[in-house]
């Protein structure tokens, strides 16, 4: 087999075998194929697409490149949910413990943050001690003893993703959809969940920018995933505004804990009722959506949720005493408000702006390298649909930084103020399986 022949098959719309996909995938992981040559195809398939079967075999390929997780040592059904990335976005934090209260099992591997989406391992950093670093066999015994871990990943896990992806980053062919669903279902597929759900994000802050091209990324991965024989299936969010209210570390964590409290913001805990009622649904626990619904206010209620936080973080070595006191958790030295001089409805959050925003006062990194403020970050005030007046404080910046007036300005043009009354969104647009 020879590389240029499948380059130029696929160039003139050719559909690969996977005895073809299988020779450059795993050619490319053993250096034996140039980056050239990879580069070429990956154009060639952003222009041609991939039929169905294309999409599953190199899924698959690239799922067994390396190393995968044999969950088989923790019983039961295990679920998994993965988001494509979003502002203020700390669904596992606070889902994750409502569902494992509920029975499920969720065997978690999250990732950092980096530019404007923070990172579910950095947030859980926040809480002093908590280790998201554990090996294997901890990781299995922690989720068999109490239902929970969430850490970051020790395999190595999809190295023909890390190379592609690198890659892709700089010829310009990362916007394929063949290749970001086989990319993320590879990853998601090694982590050895018997069940996934997917939260797609769409809208400015996100990776896909319209509702269509989201749902065109759901409907594929959904496919892929199936035919792997997991449970696959997705919900659509809206990134045009941050989840939630709170966005940077530390934050993010209390308003997780808040909403195992049950006072957590009505679009978060929306979605995380709605997302885990299907998890439960996907591990058997419930017959129906409706019934896990239930289930999950139940935990909250009876503070099972709240408890199942506390057991993680001590499993995994963190002080759980500023989980019941979050007010422990140290703040910045400045909160400033950021005050409206228009009177009118809130048409947009750009997620974009307020996640660059933060991660400018301290929050996030701008590369690996950079050290996060746990403390710093936006707290909004105001949510699209809320109505507003001159004078209105639209959100705080948390920060311990000094000179920040730009940052502040660019806070404020993040918030788009119309006179006509605007609607408030659904937490979720639309459920696909
Ligand atoms: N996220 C991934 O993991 N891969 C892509 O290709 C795009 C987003």
């Amino acid at each position: 087999m020879r590389m240029v022949d499948i380059i130029t098959k696929k160039r003139d719309g050719g559909i690969l075998t996977r005895e073809e996909i299988s020779f450059f995938v795993n050619g490319y992981v053993e250096n034996k194929i140039p980056d050239y040559q990879i580069s070429a195809l990956m154009m060639a398939i952003l222009f041609k697409g991939m039929n169905k079967e294309e999409i599953v075999n190199l899924t698959d390929i690239m799922e067994h490149s390396g190393d995968t997780m044999d969950l088989s040592k923790i019983k039961g059904i295990k679920v998994d949910k993965h988001s494509t990335g979003g502002v203020g976005d700390k669904t596992s934090i606070a889902l994750g413990p409502m569902v494992a209260a509920c029975g499920a099992k969720l065997a978690k591997m999250s990732g950092r943050g980096l530019g404007h989406t923070g990172g579910t391992l950095d947030k859980l950093e926040s809480i002093p001690g908590m280790k998201v670093f554990i090996d294997e066999e901890q990781f299995f015994k922690q989720v068999n003893d109490i239902g929970i871990a969430i850490v970051g990943q020790t395999s190595k896990l999809v190295p023909a993703d890390k190379k592609m992806y690198a890659l892709r980053d700089v010829t310009g062919t990362v916007e394929s959809l063949p290749l970001i669903a086989s990319s993320i279902m590879s990853k998601k597929l090694a982590s050895g969940s018997d069940c996934i759900l997917l939260d797609v994000k769409f809208g400015n802050g996100a990776f896909m920018k319209t509702f269509e091209d989201a749902k065109k990324l759901a409907l594929t991965m959904c496919e892929i995933g199936n035919a792997l024989n997991r449970d696959t299936r997705a919900v659509l969010t809206d990134m045009s505004q941050p989840l939630g209210l709170a966005i940077g570390n530390a934050l993010e964590v209390k308003e997780a804990i808040d909403t195992l409290n049950g006072h957590g913001p009505k679009d978060f805990e929306e979605l995380c009722l709605q997302s885990g009622a299907i998890m439960l649904e996907q591990a058997k626990i419930v017959k129906n959506e409706e019934e896990g619904r239930q289930k999950l206010i139940e935990v909250i209620h009876n503070g099972k949720a709240l408890e199942k936080l506390c057991e993680m973080v001590k499993y995994q070595g963190g002080d759980e005493s500023y989980i019941l006191h979050p007010e422990k958790f140290e703040l910045a030295k400045h909160i400033i408000p950021i005050i409206s001089n228009k009177d009118g409805y809130i048409k947009q959050i750009v997620a974009l702006k307020i996640g660059e925003s933060s991660m400018k006062l301290g929050g996030g990194r701008e590369t690996f390298e950079d050290v996060i403020d746990m403390a710093a970050g936006i707290v909004l005030n105001k949510k699209v649909g809320d109505k507003v007046n001159v004078g209105d404080i639209l959100c705080y910046a948390h920060t311990n930084k000094e000179n920040i007036d730009d940052i502040l300005n660019e806070i404020h043009e993040a918030f788009e103020i119309v006179d006509e009354v605007v609607s408030k969104p659904n937490s979720i647009h639309l459920y696909v399986k």
